[in-house]
C-alpha cells in the first residue's frame, strides 16, 4: 500500500486549520509541504515559520521539499520547524552529498529530488546513503499541473537501482498524481505519492485521500 503525502501548497491558507484537522482524521500518512525561494523555482511558497505552525497543527509524519539553492543554510530551521524528512534538489546542490550528511547529523531522514530532466543515473553515488527519492513528474514550482508520462520508466528504472542493490530508498512521486494515474504510478514502482490539487480541490478531501490509499 503506499504512503499517501497530501501537499499543502494546495490548501486554503486562510482556513489551514480545518485542513490540518482533516488531514489528522483521514488516512494520509504524512504531510508534504513545498518550500520554494523564488529562485531555484519562479515561484516563493512559504518558509520555516509557517512549516513550524503546520507541523504543531498535524500529527503526521511531515515531509517537507525544499526548492531552494543553498538549502545548508536553512537545513536546521527546519529541524527546529519540526521536519522529519527534508528533502534537497539534486539540482540545487554543489555538494549534495554534504547536504545529505547534514540533514543526517541534525537527525531528519534524507531526500534528494531531481527534476523531469534529470536521468536517474545521477543519484547512483548517494543512493545508498538517503531515505527518499523525490520524483519530479512536472516541472517543480506550481501545483495543479499535468503529469509528465516518461515519469513512469524513470520510476521504473529507480525501482530495478533500488532493488539490485538491495536499498530501503523509497520513491516518491510528485507532481500531477490524479485517481486515474495512481494505479500506473504505484504499478511502476512508487512507495509515496505526493497529491495536491487531487486531494484539496476535490469535493471530499478526506474521501479523496482513502482512494487514493485503497489503490
Ligand atoms: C510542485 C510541488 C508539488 C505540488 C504538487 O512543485 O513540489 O508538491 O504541491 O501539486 P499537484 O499534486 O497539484 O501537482
Ligand atoms: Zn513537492
Amino acid at each position: 500500500m503506499a504512503i499517501i503525502a497530501p501537499s499543502l501548497l494546495s490548501a486554503n491558507f486562510l482556513t489551514l486549520q480545518k485542513d490540518c484537522d482533516m488531514l489528522n482524521a483521514s488516512v494520509a500518512d504524512w504531510f508534504h509541504l513545498d518550500v520554494m525561494d523564488g529562485r531555484f523555482v519562479p515561484n516563493i511558497s512559504f518558509g520555516p515559520m509557517l512549516v513550524e505552525f503546520m507541523s504543531s497543527a498535524t500529527t503526521k509524519f511531515c515531509d517537507v521539499h525544499l526548492m531552494i539553492e543553498e538549502p545548508e543554510r536553512y537545513a536546521e530551521a527546519f529541524k527546529k520547524a519540526g521536519a522529519d524528512n527534508l528533502t534537497v534538489h539534486l539540482e540545487a546542490c554543489k555538494h549534495l552529498h554534504r547536504n545529505i550528511q547534514q540533514i543526517k547529523s541534525l537527525g531528519m531522514q534524507a531526500g534528494v529530488a531531481i527534476n523531469p530532466h534529470t536521468p536517474v543515473e545521477s543519484l547512483a553515488d548517494v543512493l545508498g546513503d538517503i531515505d527518499l527519492v523525490c520524483m519530479m513528474s512536472v516541472n517543480p514550482g506550481f501545483g495543479g499541473q499535468t503529469f509528465i508520462p516518461r515519469t513512469l520508466h524513470k520510476i521504473e528504472a529507480l525501482r530495478r537501482m533500488i532493488d539490485d542493490n538491495h536499498l530501503q530508498v523509497k520513491i516518491e512521486i510528485d507532481g500531477g498524481v490524479t485517481l486515474q494515474n495512481a494505479p500506473d504510478i504505484i504499478k511502476a514502482g512508487a512507495d509515496v505519492l505526493v497529491a495536491g490539487n487531487t486531494v484539496f480541490k476535490s469535493p471530499d478531501p478526506t474521501a479523496t485521500i482513502a482512494a487514493l490509499k485503497a489503490i
